[in-house]
């Protein structure tokens, strides 16, 4: 299936990870448009792993738990289409899930006809207990098939993790995102070590198939599946500008029925989704602090948009206040043109005319400034 941007949503993993149910679904359903995520682009309602029975039906298909979703997948579906959601599912390209539960290896097209069947629009496919005798392009050359053939639009997850060079094959395979790291935790450690690793991974992010950072843990604070310590706020409103900017998919993973306003303004910065979104999907490019000087804890990237503005992103991932800057000229706009740059900062909204070929500002500690930068007459 072609998707054009990140997809954005919710998941049900990072906080509720097994303990998932019928009752859950439908109120985070209720909540994605309510509380307005749905308004701002989050359109995609998830249910990651542990939703089935251990065994397959007679007819080798699987099978929904009856204690956790009591009127079957369907159900769970036509409610979330009519809150005007789209139904995300969950299985993995091994003979089980990472969590031990029957998996789609070898029943590819029964899968995905059964997917089909109970109206699903989007599929997370995962990479446990797989044969090692089959590569993992092939396995997910299979799903994207079975898909792409089982007549109804689903769109393809793979969650390969980046192993085995998953960004060199996984655009042939149908798929629309794919995991590009390992998983994340609700840590600073966690965010900073996927921030890291997604840089040499930026030049296979594009239209059609985007690197998925994984779901976000904006909003979590320890608590649930993968709460590890929790960050402050702060640290989440920078880990939210770095998925964003670097064009992840955006799916939120903590309990938006409960979150403080605080997160949720996080989570709905409009200006944020809208580079995020941004049509022509663009890699971003790191930019040298001052011109030359790049120390490990700061990154500066920027990235040309479709209407000719820049996003321009500094992000302090040191524990300590420091002094942030660039060059324009290393964005292509030298002195000799006469150009400069109208600085507009998407999270207090103030407005900076770039004096000189260097625009320079302190940052605190775990903080960011992300603009939407004018290119204009000096
Ligand atoms: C893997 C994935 C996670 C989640 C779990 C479920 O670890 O990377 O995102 O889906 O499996 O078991």
């Amino acid at each position: 299936m072609f998707q054009q941007t990140p997809p954005m949503g919710w998941n049900s993993w990072n906080t509720f990870g097994a303990d998932i149910s019928e009752e859950l679904v439908l109120t985070m359903a209720d909540a994605m448009v309510e509380k307005g995520y749905l308004a701002k682009g989050y359109n995609y309602l998830v249910i990651d792993d542990c939703w089935s029975l251990h065994e397959r039906d007679k007819d080798g298909r699987l099978q929904a738990d009856p204690e956790k979703f009591p009127h079957g997948m369907k159900y769970v579906a036509d409610y979330i289409h009519k809150k005007g959601l789209k139904f995300g599912m969950y299985s993995c390209s091994g003979t089980e899930t990472c969590a031990g539960y029957p998996a789609s290896f070898d029943h590819e097209y029964i899968d995905a006809e059964t997917f089909a069947s109970w109206d699903v629009d989007f599929l997370k496919y995962d990479y446990c207990y797989r044969p090692m005798t089959v590569p993992g392009r092939i396995l997910y050359h299979r799903m994207g098939n079975a898909l792409a053939n089982c007549g109804r639009e689903i769109l393809l997850s793979a969650c390969s993790w980046g192993a085995d060079e998953t960004g060199k094959w996984i655009k042939e395979t149908g798929a629309s995102m794919w995991r590009s790291t390992g998983d994340i935790f609700d840590s600073w450690e966690s965010i900073k070590k996927l921030t890291y690793q997604q840089l040499e991974l930026l030049p296979y992010a594009g239209v059609g198939c985007f690197n998925d950072m994984d779901m976000l843990v904006v909003g979590m604070h320890g608590k649930g599946n993968v709460g590890l310590g929790g960050c402050t706020s702060q640290q989440y409103r920078t880990h939210y500008s770095i998925w964003a900017f670097m064009g992840s998919p955006l799916m939120i993973g903590c309990d938006i029925r409960t979150m403080s306003d605080e997160d949720r303004e996080t989570l709905q910065n409009e200006e944020l989704i809208a580079i995020n979104q941004d049509i022509a999907c663009r890699q971003p490019a790191t930019l040298s602090s001052y011109g030359g000087w790049k120390p490990d804890d700061l990154l500066i990237l920027f990235r040309p948009l479709s209407d000719g503005d820049l996003a321009i992103g500094m992000f302090n991932m040191a524990d300590e206040e420091r002094g942030m800057g660039f060059v324009i000229d290393e964005m292509g706009i030298p002195v000799s043109s006469g150009k400069t740059l109208l600085l507009h900062d998407v999270w207090s909204g103030k407005d900076t005319l770039v004096k000189n070929e260097t625009y320079t500002e302190k940052v605190e500690a775990f903080g960011c400034r992300v603009f939407r930068a004018k290119i204009v007459n000096k």
